[in-house]
């Protein structure tokens, strides 16, 4: 079997975690939970939860990750004589493996967006957007369609294959050091453009002036859902990540910058969405269509009298989508991949090779169940559906569940200790407060989560 690597410098490190959290959850799911749920209040109830359960949960992935220093399979193995806990990693695996299977396929939409707006000249985009309907019947050719959108899951695929083969420090670490870096630039340079949006006021007053009378019990809901699947809790990527880092890597301290990054980017993609919104007049609350129906056309008729403007603008918001979808699939893709290569002890190509293959199959499989293969259906729903559903609302929940109980109630106090405080060298009652929280709070708030996610609540 190969050495093992590890990050190789700490800000590598702190961007490639970041990297893995920020993506599809902050720039098309953040802004219309927000645009659902009020605006400003939900916004003010999302980053409690994050303090509240994000943190927490994030280091409790750490401790187990860096105390094993393997994959998310083996780390519980590692920590526990007890067969059923030890379980906790594999179904990690089993819910990464499911939920790149759909993530895929929406990655690969934002492939097909950014390269249709890299080639429709700027005028002919202008005349585009003037036609109401285009973009509707667009997005439902592609997701309908039997080979685009498989192509872009395959060309998806193969990007993160090749960034994930090169290894830990070669691949991931050096590909997040540069993308990363280059998405706050591009974010920065869309946020200011937004300002000058006619509808600049009305869409910032909506996202940072709170109106708690539309605040009820599931704004909470979907913030604390949004939080968990943003962060990328519940399955074993955090885990993994921290695998590879040194003993001498603050872990809370690293929480709290990667929870920082991800809620940063996740205001800032609202504050690109809504004022372009609202220039054109539609409703914050649009819903999942928001990114790929109604956005194309919002940025043309908001920058309309600079149509090189307009073309600039949509061009470098569907590349930022593309990178943050990018860095979030190869954390995705670590998973199984790591563990394949360590519990089968394959060299990391064959292993890599095997988790594109599968990756490649199961996302043409979703791909195709909103086209040709419309009517097979698992459990009533189509396999994309499905496979959404069960991941997000079921697994992640469960992992969440399992990693936080775990942590808090099964793990050797010392080898907790001594993960929080770095071995001694940060004083214990600093740290105690997360693990109160894993105790008390955070089980009994992802019970509520799950049965919301199951439909009891
Ligand atoms: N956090 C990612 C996003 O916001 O798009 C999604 C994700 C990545 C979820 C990795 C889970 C995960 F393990």
């Amino acid at each position: 079997m190969e050495k093992r690597k590890d990050f190789a410098s700490k800000m590598g490190m702190v961007l490639a975690t970041a990297g893995s959290a920020v993506g599809l959850g902050n720039i098309w799911r953040f802004p219309v939970e927000a645009g659902n749920n009020g605006g400003a209040a939900f916004i003010i109830i999302y980053l409690l939860c994050v303090l509240t359960l994000g943190i927490p949960l994030i280091v409790a992935e750490f401790v187990v990750g860096r105390a094993a220093h393997t994959n998310t399979a083996q780390a519980y193995k590692r920590l526990t004589r007890n067969t059923f806990w030890q379980q906790t990693g594999r179904l990690g695996i089993i819910t990464g493996w499911l939920i790149m299977g759909y993530y895929v396929v929406v990655s690969g939409w934002t492939l097909a967006y950014f390269l249709k707006a890299l080639a429709t000249p700027p005028t002919i985009a202008a005349h585009i957007a003037k036609q109401p309907g285009y973009w509707s019947d667009f997005f439902n050719e592609l997701t309908s369609d039997a080979l685009l959108p498989v192509l872009c899951v395959i060309a998806f695929a193969l990007m993160s294959h090749f960034i994930i083969v090169r290894g830990v420090e070669k691949g991931i670490e050096r590909f997040s050091k540069v993308m990363m870096p280059m998405l706050f630039i591009l974010l920065i340079v869309l946020c200011i453009c937004s300002f000058f949006t006619p509808g600049a006021k009305e869409g910032l007053t909506f996202l940072f002036r709170p109106d708690f009378s539309q605040v009820t019990f599931g704004t909470l809901l979907s913030a604390l859902g949004q939080a968990f699947f943003s962060l990328s809790i519940g399955m074993g990527c955090l885990c993994t990540y921290a695998s590879y880092f040194s003993r001498d890597t603050d872990l809370l301290g690293t929480a709290l910058k990667v929870a920082g990054i991800d809620s940063l980017v996740a205001i800032m993609a609202g504050i690109i969405i809504f004022p372009a919104v609202f220039s054109v007049g539609i409703r914050p609350d649009a819903g999942a269509s928001l990114v790929f129906i109604a956005l194309p056309s919002v940025f043309q008729e908001a920058f309309g009298a600079f149509p090189w403007l307009a073309y600039a603008v949509s061009v470098m918001f569907y590349f930022l989508l593309l990178l943050a979808t990018l860095t979030s699939l190869v954390s995705l893709h670590e998973v199984p991949t790591a563990f394949l290569a360590e519990d089968f002890r394959m060299k990391r190509r064959t292993a890599t090779t095997i988790v594109t293959l599968s990756v490649i199959v199961i996302g043409t499989l979703c791909s195709l169940s909103m086209g040709p293969l419309a009517d097979w259906k698992l459990f009533g729903k189509s396999i994309f559906d499905c496979l959404d559903w069960v991941s997000a609302n079921v697994l992640l929940v469960v992992g969440g569940g399992l990693i936080t109980f775990f942590v808090g109630w099964k793990m050797e106090s010392k080898t907790l200790r001594d993960e929080l405080t770095n071995y001694g060298n940060y004083p214990y009652h600093t740290r105690k407060w997360i693990i109160v929280l894993l105790r008390w709070f955070v089980p009994f708030v992802i019970f509520l989560i799950f049965l919301s996610g199951i439909g009891v609540l």
